[in-house]
């Protein structure tokens, strides 16, 4: 069955059953604390709550999705950035029993086999799940047979989306190895804090990944080969595979993330569609594409979406217009940077520097066409020209932009604090700031509770209202070393430095400037946490 016809089963099927078709809200939502649509949920959170939801208590959808936390596993098999959700709602409509068999239903009618469902195993705050494999134990679903699993939390448990919001056990549905749907029992409200507390009504919340379906339904391979990608990827030749998918994802992405009337810039939104193209761009280039090639491409998408989503073909001037400026600012200067990457005989942090700052290139994507020796050395030098030329002129893709002395020293308090509150185990694996807000880099392996990021405010907050002196000294390396001061570049150091230490409480080699009192900073809020590479967690952080 192709895309548009699975899509069109899928409402026809639930309108059958009383839901309301409800269109797919914007990739933009109103949560300020999330950057894009993650869920088909969201725009669906109050009636959740018990508000009155306008279109009754049961409704469909299929959801335009964007997960930026998938952008690193985008080439393999089954990640995507932009995807299309499925997925049947009820506030309070009905419960467990009507959920599941509505779920197998639908896959009876369009000829999709279930392989094993899994079901929530309970923790010490929820219990087991014993409800959901009773009823699916009358679909012949059961552990005996050995097509039901009993996971934990973090396979059966969804919620909440931003910062707070409905959440609850779910059981989960698998075709050809692949998880295609999930079934989410909102039973719960978690709160800022984390808590939990029972939801005056029974939701249920479903999501189907559409591209998942059709690569089951299609009985292909991978996603890559449903009606959603061939056209786009079968354009793309030469380049290995995985370039190919991550052309093929991005274009997708940027299509509708262009469609949103966002434009590439350096923050926030327009960060992430700049990425999306220049990543495209640069990897096109390696699977030799010639010329400018994403206009085809983006056409391409815009084809395959015309009738399910007229948003899409109704702003298709403005998102080619949109994509074209991009890659051709882009291309001028990424010819140049690629051969030089290639043919420089030693690439170091400081040459990955000055290839950033010649021809734009990230360190990011200069990392995936060679390893680049001695990286910290980037970072170093980056800081350091941020010191020097604080024209914010130069403002890059991935950096760049004024700096702050004030956001500087909150940095040091910032590093001190993590150290504090979470372990010794903390490093600073980098760090941006710009006049606006400092960007954070730190070894952990775990994302930060709400508590955490609480416990780490306040201190920085109160190293702030003790009105603390920076001292400054300059001593040789090894001294520097000796007395405790964090160094975050492992060697090339000069042989003289300068320690900048907070009472007792940080003490950093560094190159300044900072100010002189804590006191100068105001109040310091954390407003994103989120995964920067394995291990790693990234901080945004600004000072109101
Ligand atoms: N909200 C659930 C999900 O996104 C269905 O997986």
């Amino acid at each position: 069955m192709n895309s548009d016809k699975l899509r069109q089963e899928f409402f026809n099927f639930f309108e059958k059953k009383k839901h309301k078709i409800v269109p797919s809200s914007s990739l933009l939502p109103s949560d300020p604390s999330v950057l894009f649509t993650t869920a088909g949920m969201q725009q669906f959170k109050p009636y959740f709550l018990g508000e009155k939801s306008p279109h009754g208590n049961k409704a469909v959808s299929s959801q335009k999705c964007f997960r930026t936390s998938d952008i690193e596993e985008v080439g393999d098999e089954r990640h995507l950035t932009f995807f299309e959700m499925l997925g049947n709602f009820s506030f309070g409509g009905y419960g467990k029993e009507e959920a599941i068999k509505l779920a197998k239903d639908f896959l009876d009618s369009i000829k999709v086999k279930i392989d094993y469902v899994t079901v929530f195993c309970g923790n010490k705050d929820i219990k087991k799940d014993e409800e959901s494999a009773n009823i699916w134990e009358k679909f012949g679903f059961s552990e005996e047979k050995g097509n039901l699993k009993f996971c934990g939390i973090d396979d059966n448990f969804w919620g909440p989306t931003g910062d707070e919001g409905p959440c609850g056990p779910t059981t989960e549905i698998y075709s050809q190895g692949v998880e295609i749907w999930n079934v989410v029992f909102n039973q719960y409200y978690c709160e800022k804090n984390k808590t939990l507390r029972p939801l005056p009504l029974f939701g249920v919340d479903t999501g189907m990944g559409l591209e998942r379906l059709a690569k089951v339904s299609q009985d292909v391979p991978t996603i890559f080969e449903t009606d959603l990608f061939l056209p786009i990827i079968s354009q793309i030749t030469g380049g290995d595979e995985k370039a190919r998918r991550i052309i093929a994802d991005h274009v997708r992405g940027a299509v509708f993330l262009a469609a949103e009337g966002i434009l590439p810039s350096n923050v926030e939104r327009g960060y992430i569609l700049r990425r999306l193209l220049r990543r495209a761009i640069r990897y096109g280039k390696l699977s030799a594409l010639g010329g400018q090639f994403l206009i085809p491409l983006a056409e391409s998408v815009i084809e395959i979406y015309k009738g399910a989503y007229p948003e899409i073909s109704a702003k298709k001037d403005d998102i080619l217009t949109v994509i074209k400026n991009e890659e051709e600012k882009f291309e001028k200067t990424l010819d140049r940077g690629l051969k030089e990457i290639q043919k420089v005989p030693n690439l170091t942090g400081e040459v990955a520097f000055r290839i950033y700052e010649t021809y734009g290139f990230p360190l990011e994507l200069t990392e995936e066409i060679r390893k680049v020796e001695n990286r910290e050395a980037f970072f170093l030098m980056q800081k350091k020209h941020q010191e020097i030329s604080r024209t914010g002129a130069q403002s890059k893709f991935g950096g760049g932009g004024e700096f702050s002395p004030k956001l500087h020293t909150a940095t040091h308090l910032l590093h001190a604090a993590l150290r504090d509150i979470l372990g010794k185990h903390v490093q600073q694996m980098g760090s941006d700031i710009t006049s606006e807000r400092t960007r954070f880099d730190f070894s952990h392996q775990q994302k930060m509770t709400e508590d955490e990021i609480k416990k780490v405010e306040e201190l920085v907050n109160q190293k702030i209202k003790d009105d603390l002196e920076v001292d400054k000294r300059e001593m040789t390396h090894g001294e520097a070393l000796k007395s405790g001061a964090l160094a975050f570049f492992k060697e090339k150091y000069p042989e003289r430095v300068t320690v900048y230490s907070i009472n007792g409480f940080s003490k950093e080699i560094c190159a300044g400037p900072h100010v002189k009192r804590t006191g100068e900073l105001g109040h310091f809020k954390i407003v994103k946490e989120e995964s920067s590479g394995a291990g790693i967690r990234r901080l945004r952080a600004v000072l109101e």
